[in-house]
């Protein structure tokens, strides 16, 4: 099994939008899939709840019990100031560490304490753990964007995709979709802003 974590110690960044996104993606792969919500306001174990019988079958933690080891991958979403023993326990028990971040001066400061965290943690410095960034709700040709790309390629950490702030993830949320499940016309922009994300989460970390 494969295990994602989606992280950043700032509210509002877009963990849940990746965490529901990715897990959607990998249903939509066939692949048996978990979703794992350590955020008290369960954002992620709602959305879980509104997701029609008909989409592709995500299973949360509690239904999966203790046969974790028979699934394909797990998407951990987690909340805002997740920090200290949580935080590496956390990336600890992860493959990978996906950092949405927002594109405003205030996002890119939080990013910075964060990833200057993440850097100093054992399971990342000895590379068990690996850490890639995106780009949320960033409108390209905007000044924020460019800030916001010249801070991430600084960070030593891949920038693997930028998100671009769209109504499809809106409209996803609130039907318990992901963009992967929707009408293709709807969605092909938005798709194609996940490919490099998404063939780096198939082929990192492979033992
Ligand atoms: N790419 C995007 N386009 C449009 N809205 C987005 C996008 N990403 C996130 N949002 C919206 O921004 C808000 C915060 O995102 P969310 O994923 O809940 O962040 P977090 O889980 O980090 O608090 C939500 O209302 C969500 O629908
Ligand atoms: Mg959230």
């Amino acid at each position: 099994m494969k295990h994602i974590l989606v992280a950043n110690a700032k509210g509002g960044s877009g963990k849940t939008t990746l965490a529901t996104n990715l897990a959607g993606y990998l249903a939509s792969t066939s692949d048996k899939v978990m979703l794992a919500d350590l955020d008290r306001q369960q954002s992620a174990t709602q959305w879980l709840k509104r997701r029609p019988t008909e989409a592709p079958m995500i299973h949360t933690l509690q239904s999966a019990g203790k046969l974790t080891n028979t699934y394909d991958w797990m998407v951990t979403d987690s909340p805002a100031g997740l920090r200290d023993e949580k935080l590496a326990d956390a990336v600890k028990d992860a493959d990978i560490v996906i950092v949405p971040i927002q594109p405003s001066a205030f996002d890119i400061g939080a990013a910075a304490d964060f990833l200057d965290v993440l850097h100093q943690e054992k399971a990342i410095r000895k590379q068990k753990t690996f850490v890639a960034l995106v780009g949320s709700r960033v409108n390209s040709r905007t000044h924020a964007a460019v800030g916001l790309a010249e801070f991430m390629d600084d960070t030593g950490f891949p920038v693997l995709a930028y998100l671009r702030n769209s109504q499809v993830y809106t409209a996803a949320a609130e039907q318990g979709l992901s963009i992967f499940d929707m009408r293709p016309s709807l969605v092909a922009q938005d798709i194609e802003q996940w490919s490099v994300l998404l063939d780096w989460i198939h082929n990192t970390h492979q033992e």
